[in-house]
């Protein structure tokens, strides 16, 4: 059997926008989001383009080809939740269950709770959506509750539920060694 190609996961630049119109388009990606049929390379063009500094859009690319993205945004503008960020992703339909999804989240999670600091993660999904409500728990998101007729798709509106995921404590680095009040340690 030929050996699986190797996955590289970057952060999205804008002369991705054409892969990531296409795979947005294909049927499975475009139900399981919020992204409007007949995506355009020029709108992705300007949305990468005007990403902030605090959001993150990360791409799996595969052989020169990027099959998959996901992004996180700060969940809020106001300071109180400063400690929350919103995820979202997709996969292009003929890459679904190969890993990709798993390796994007895997980063996200990694750069969101280890580099930035977030300590709460939230997303929406759809109550339907069986592929990424399996996704989400395996990496420890739960149900929160559930958002009715959150959105429309195709003719219908549909449930979703709200998951979060909350981060562990973080060990402190090693350095001074405490001490107790009178100077033991
Ligand atoms: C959800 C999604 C991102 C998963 O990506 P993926 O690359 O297929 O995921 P992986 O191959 O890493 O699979 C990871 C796990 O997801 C679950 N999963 C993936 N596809 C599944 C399917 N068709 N049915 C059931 N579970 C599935 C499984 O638990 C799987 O683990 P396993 O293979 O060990 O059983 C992908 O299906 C997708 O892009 N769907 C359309 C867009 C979407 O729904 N985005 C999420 C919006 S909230």
């Amino acid at each position: 059997m030929a050996p699986a190609p190797a996955m590289r996961i970057r952060r999205i630049e804008v002369r991705d926008a054409e892969a990531v119109a296409r795979a947005m388009a294909t049927p499975i990606a475009l139900s399981g989001t919020l992204q409007l049929p007949y995506p355009s390379a020029s709108t992705w063009e300007r949305r990468i383009g005007d990403l902030s500094k605090d959001d993150y859009m990360l791409v799996a690319e595969i052989d020169g080809d990027v099959v998959g993205n996901a992004g996180l945004h700060p969940a809020g503008g106001s300071p109180r939740r400063r400690h929350a960020a919103a995820i979202g992703m997709s996969v292009r339909d003929d890459w679904q269950r190969r890993g990709v999804g798993s390796a994007l989240l895997g980063a996200i999670i990694d750069l969101a709770e280890n580099w930035i600091g977030y300590t709460r993660l939230e997303l929406t999904v759809y109550v339907d959506n069986a592929a990424a409500l399996s996704l989400y728990r395996k990496f420890g998101f739960a149900v929160e509750g559930t958002l009715r007729d959150y959105a429309l798709r195709d003719g219908s509106f549909v449930d979703a539920y709200a998951m979060a995921r909350f981060a562990q404590p973080r060990p402190r680095s090693g350095g001074v060694a405490a001490t107790t009040r009178d100077g033991e340690s």
